[in-house]
């Protein structure tokens, strides 16, 4: 995945861009680079490196200038432009490889997010036509491609490379001859385009253009938009004009900042309580009882479409990448829980390839919810296609408004997290949580595997999490000394059974993710076929322990982790005895339903790897070889 940025206005381009560009970091960050158009021409600079190393590089650049020098001698100087920042696919990270890229005159510039498939049929062809290639990537075809197809009309050039391209992009096009606008267009990869008086934009995200506008457009598939300075046009890619509606974003810029805090990941961790009450609090809602007897809590998701007509559903089918596919191990076991309803999980890069048996004429049908923080993972897009091909009903579970999930899927759940910017999933793992929660729970009301008193003292203990997150995040300081004692543990196993083992899944995810230990998640039955082999003396197992029938086999587990010179942590109820003798550390959670725990057991882990990372040397917000979402296969 990576991020790109245009601006055409009257200011300078190129600190609008790297301003753009640093909202998009985390969508990749081993090179960056930008193109400015101004009375001097093209100019590119890029960098391998973070978008500081480029920034660098320009203030050398412009330093280096003979001083005084008239306006359009300095380097990247100029009123439109592009930026973008790179995570690897095709070619190393190195200066060459970096985006923008040209064409071999030099006149036009592309930065492109997403893979063209094609690319090595099209180079070769370009090379049998005389073009000398620069660089490793497959997006350098594209400037060659629109230079070849270039005769004094850029959007038509555009429009007939995007025909002989397969693959998934977001791209960015300016051409030297026509300094009046850019050209951007899209397809299986985000885009989003906004203006602002005199002034268009185009990005990645809308991150990037907050300081600007909360009013965006979503650019659908395959539609092109040409931004000039006092508007923007939209065609689709036979160059018919689109009319396009403009989408208000709820939320400012103040929220993809760090606000005080020194990262991201861990200020999202303290975002949670307000992501779940967000989350929550607009689908319950007071019900009237027909019988006389008191109102009673219900959950309402009817606005969204989850009325009584999914109750007939004979399946629960769950796709997702990740932490998401976390979300949705949790999630089957809540359906089966509170529905009594089959449900079968699986990765979406598993599924999309299996011949999964999806069948409409099933009685009631199935329902495929399909999760993703970002809306724009490939292989979850791909999953979610090949359901809905089979005929299955689509329930998307996303945080990104007008993302491709939520416009695909035929109804969508916002987890209301606000912007999830660190690439470690933290605050958007535990609202998909109280979505499928709220989902499961409705459900199983309207199938009458719960009835209303059911149905309520669940929505009350729900309504109790919240405060309960609060509360773990009031004791970090404990995560965060337990931290500083066993950072350098570089054997670290999260281990459970049922709702803890599919948060010692994300927990040992999270862990690997932003300290780089080594670290895996077991079910706990599965210790003695083969795990134990690995515990020493330089082993931490956490163990999460949330099944209260299950506290004895806990128990015997962390006894065998500790008669092997493991150290052993626990992560349970306050008000549970049962680990005090053999645990060397516990970490205590406010007692809550325990179907919910995973709400809250998450936390601690969550902390504990911020806190490794940290003392580590890392940056949690950007790991090594990581992008926020993974937008190619
Ligand atoms: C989470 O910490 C990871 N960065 C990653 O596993 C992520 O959850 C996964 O790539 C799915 O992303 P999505 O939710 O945007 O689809």
């Amino acid at each position: 995945m990576c991020g790109i940025v245009g601006y055409i206005g009257g200011e300078e381009a190129a600190p609008i861009l790297l301003r753009g560009l640093q909202k998009l970091e985390y969508r990749g960050y081993d090179s960056a680079g930008i193109a400015v158009l101004g009375e001097a021409g093209l100019k590119v600079c890029k960098s391998k490196g973070r978008l500081a190393a480029l920034e660098e590089k320009i203030a050398l650049e412009n330093a280096s200038a003979l001083p005084g020098a008239a306006r359009g001698t300095l380097s990247l100087e100029g009123t439109m432009g592009l930026g973008h920042t790179r995570w690897a696919t095709h070619g190393e990270p190195s200066d060459v490889n970096s985006h923008p890229h040209t064409d071999v005159s030099g006149k036009i510039a592309v930065v492109h997010n997403g893979i063209i498939e094609n690319h090595a049929k099209l180079r070769a062809w370009l090379k049998d036509h005389g073009v000398a290639f620069r660089s490793e990537t497959d997006t350098e075809v594209i400037a060659h491609l629109i230079d070849f197809h270039y005769n004094g009309d850029l959007l038509r050039a555009v429009m007939e490379t995007i025909q002989r391209l397969e693959g998934s992009y977001a791209l960015g096009i300016i051409c030297e001859n026509e300094p009046d606008r850019i050209i951007a267009v899209r397809r299986e990869s985000p885009l989003v385009a906004g203006a602002a008086a005199g002034s268009s934009f185009i990005a990645s995200d809308v991150p990037a253009l907050l300081e600007h506008t909360r009013d965006v457009y979503y650019l659908d598939d395959r539609e092109i938009a040409v931004l000039f300075r006092d508007r923007i046009e939209f065609y689709n890619d036979e160059g018919q004009p689109v009319l396009k509606e403009t989408a208000r974003v709820s939320w400012d810029a103040a929220e993809a900042e760090k606000g005080g805090y020194e990262h991201f990941m861990l200020k999202e961790i303290h975002e949670q309580p307000r992501a779940l009450v967000d989350t929550l609090r607009p689908r319950i809602r007071n019900e009237e009882s027909t019988d006389g007897s008191a109102p009673f809590r219900s959950i309402n998701l009817e606005e969204i479409g989850f009325d009584s007509s999914w109750a007939g559903a004979g399946r629960v089918v769950i796709a997702a990448c990740g932490t998401a596919w976390h979300a949705g191990v949790v999630g089957k076991y809540a359906f089966e829980h509170y529905v009594r309803i089959p449900v079968e999980v699986d990765v979406a890069s598993e599924f999309r390839y299996r011949n999964p048996v999806l069948d409409p004429a099933n009685p009631g049908g199935d329902i495929f919810i399909i999760i993703s923080q970002s809306g724009e993972t490939a292989d979850t897009l791909a999953a979610m296609r090949m359901a809905k091909k089979k005929g299955a009903r689509i329930v998307a579970i996303t945080n990104v408004v007008g993302s491709t999930l939520a416009r695909e899927a035929d109804l969508v759940m916002y987890t209301w997290a606000g912007p999830e910017i660190a690439v470690a999933s933290t605050k958007a793992f535990t609202t998909q949580l109280m979505c499928l929660y709220l989902m499961a729970v409705r459900l199983g009301f309207l199938r009458g595997t719960l009835d209303g008193e059911a149905s309520a003292a669940a929505i009350e203990a729900m309504e109790k999490i919240p405060q309960a997150a609060e509360k773990i995040l009031s004791e970090k300081e404990k995560i965060q000394r337990f931290a500083s004692r066993q950072f350098n543990k570089t054997k670290v196993f999260y281990m459970g059974r049922l709702f803890d083992y599919a948060v010692s899944m994300e927990s040992a995810l999270k862990l690997k993710e932003v300290s780089y230990i080594h670290s895996e998640a077991f079910a706990a039955g599965e210790l003695k076929h083969g795990p134990i082999a690995l515990v020493d003396q330089h082993t931490l197992v956490t163990a999460i322990c949330t099944q209260s029938r299950l506290f004895d086999k806990m128990d015997s587990n962390i006894k065998e982790i500790k008669a092997r010179g493991g150290t052993a942590a626990v992560i349970t109820y306050e008000d549970v005895t049962a680990f005090d003798e053999t645990a060397d550390e516990i970490f205590r959670i406010p007692r809550t339903d325990e179907s919910l725990s995973p709400l809250l057991s998450v936390i601690p882990s969550q902390l504990y790897a911020y806190y490794c990372s940290v003392l580590r040397g890392l940056d949690p917000d950007r790991p090594r070889n990581l992008a926020k979402s993974v937008t190619v296969e």
